[in-house]
């Protein structure tokens, strides 16, 4: 883009930038645009997505920049809708609504030949057929690890070697993704499910599908981490993208102010031994099964390891009978954590995460090794990295918590040898996150990059 005029509005750069609102999507796409929108003030960025995403995100306050403004999308949901308790059924109705939804509210806000570039989730790969229809540049934030945006470039190779369905993939779990460059200490059961297993032609797999399709056609794909992270894998998909640009750990710039500590979780921990409390939080979505929260519970309590546990308010009547009472004075449950300054905070010792991917960098952030139950999508391959290649932390066996696998993780990475070996490599990790992120690092140069292609 030229350097534009300020009094010649009619060519001063907007790009619109479209959110998919579930999780931690629009944050992340949130953080990297108020980047770009402090670091290029002549353009302007309005931010699409749902009232409660915004909400949630830009909250009340003034964000304090006066190029970028939020605008809400409809989210689909009928009125007098009955929740049926799957969250799933949220991101289905919002995807059905899709694209319409947000065309009527960018028609509303710009006029089409105003728009200059269109930036968005990656999932939402339609953005880029519109962006192709209206002549400018598409401009994706993939909010996860390269590896797994991999699995969904390379998911039709993936289905041909392997084949779909139960009877493609039974026995083989095991076997390594080594026809695909990086990927060879990744199994086929790491894969997100609806690549070969699960189901392979719900919207959703179809979505991911497409996307892994489009990504070429995106002007540059931006990526939420670290190129040195996975060499082979930035080589590769540097050659087959456009512009590959690794721009993240976004957790290790502090763009954004902290989170409120309503429930007291700081003061909490400065009470505690450094390095002792285990820190539990499956993220804000799913949740392992009941049974195996007791399971976890019962670990906690017979190991006497104190505990901060982030548990949604409806969950919290399938911890064990008086476990709250008996585990008085050594553990804290409450709804909600501000994560990323508990992770900061020298008292955490362990981390028992379903290894999202921005739990993971917050863990590396805070330089706190892990115990992996992965639930969905990425989670597998995240957890595989962090116990198999960067070990900084441990699985469960059969991907599943019992009492004594949990209290087997504890011991280790709370009290043994090999828990500090795991800080070592975790500071190692940190160190390496935090070159990248600094003058003349990797991201930061490729944020360079991105901010010349809006
Ligand atoms: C969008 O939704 C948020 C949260 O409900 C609300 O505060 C805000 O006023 C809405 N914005 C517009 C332009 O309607």
């Amino acid at each position: 883009m030229p350097i534009t005029n300020k009094e010649n509005s009619s060519t001063k750069p907007h790009v619109i930038v479209l959110a998919f609102p579930f999780s931690s999507h629009p944050a992340s796409l949130h953080t990297l645009v108020r980047k770009l929108a402090a670091a290029a003030p002549d353009v302007t960025f309005s931010f699409f997505s749902t009232a409660k995403s915004n909400g949630l995100i830009f909250g009340s306050e003034d964000n304090g920049l006066d190029n970028l403004k939020a605008y809400n999308v409809t989210d689909g949901v009928p009125p007098n809708y009955v929740f049926t308790g799957r969250p799933e059924a949220f991101i289905e109705l919002f995807m059905k609504a899709t694209l319409g939804n947000f065309k009527r509210a960018i028609d509303g806000v710009v006029e089409e030949k105003k728009i200059t570039c269109v930036m968005s989730d990656t999932f939402l790969w339609f953005a880029g057929e519109m962006a192709e229809e209206m002549k400018v540049p598409w401009v994706p934030l993939w909010i996860a690890g390269q590896f797994s945006l991999s699995a969904h470039f390379y998911t039709d190779l993936i289905r041909r070697m392997i084949g779909t369905g139960p009877d493609a993939t039974a026995g083989r779990e095991d076997e390594p993704l080594n026809f695909i460059p990086g990927m060879s200490r990744f199994r086929i059961r790491d894969l997100q499910e609806g690549i070969v297993f699960g189901d392979v032609d719900s919207p959703f797999s179809n979505m991911l599908h497409r996307m892994g399709q489009m990504l070429p056609r995106a002007a540059a794909v931006a990526i939420n981490s670290v190129e040195e992270l996975n060499p082979t894998i930035t080589d590769d998909l540097k050659k087959k993208f456009q512009n590959c640009l690794n721009v993240g750990p976004f957790s290790f710039m502090s763009a954004l102010p902290s989170d409120p500590d309503v429930n007291g979780c700081l003061s909490w921990l400065d009470g505690q031994k450094a390095a002792s409390v285990a820190y539990i939080g499956f993220g804000t979505v799913f949740s392992p099964p009941p049974q195996e929260q007791v399971a976890l519970a019962e670990a906690l309590e017979t190991r006497g390891v104190p505990f901060l546990w982030s548990l949604k308010e409806n969950l919290k009547g399938i911890l064990p009978d008086g476990f709250l009472e008996r585990t008085k004075g050594r553990g804290k449950v409450v709804s909600w954590a501000p994560q990323v300054q508990v992770l900061a905070h020298t008292a955490v010792g362990v981390f028992v995460t379903h290894c999202g991917w921005n739990s993971v960098l917050e863990s590396v952030m805070g330089r706190v090794p892990m115990i992996c139950r992965p639930i969905m999508a990425d989670n597998r391959l995240n957890g595989r990295m962090v116990t198999e290649v960067w070990e900084i932390g441990v699985g469960m066996e059969g991907g599943v918590i019992t009492i004594d696998g949990m209290m087997r993780g504890l011991d280790l990475i709370l009290s043994e040898e090999k828990g500090k070996k795991m800080r070592g490599n975790i500071g190692a990790l940190h160190e390496l996150m935090g070159k990248a992120v600094g003058a003349q690092g990797s991201s930061s140069e490729n944020f360079k990059i991105l901010l010349e292609s809006l």
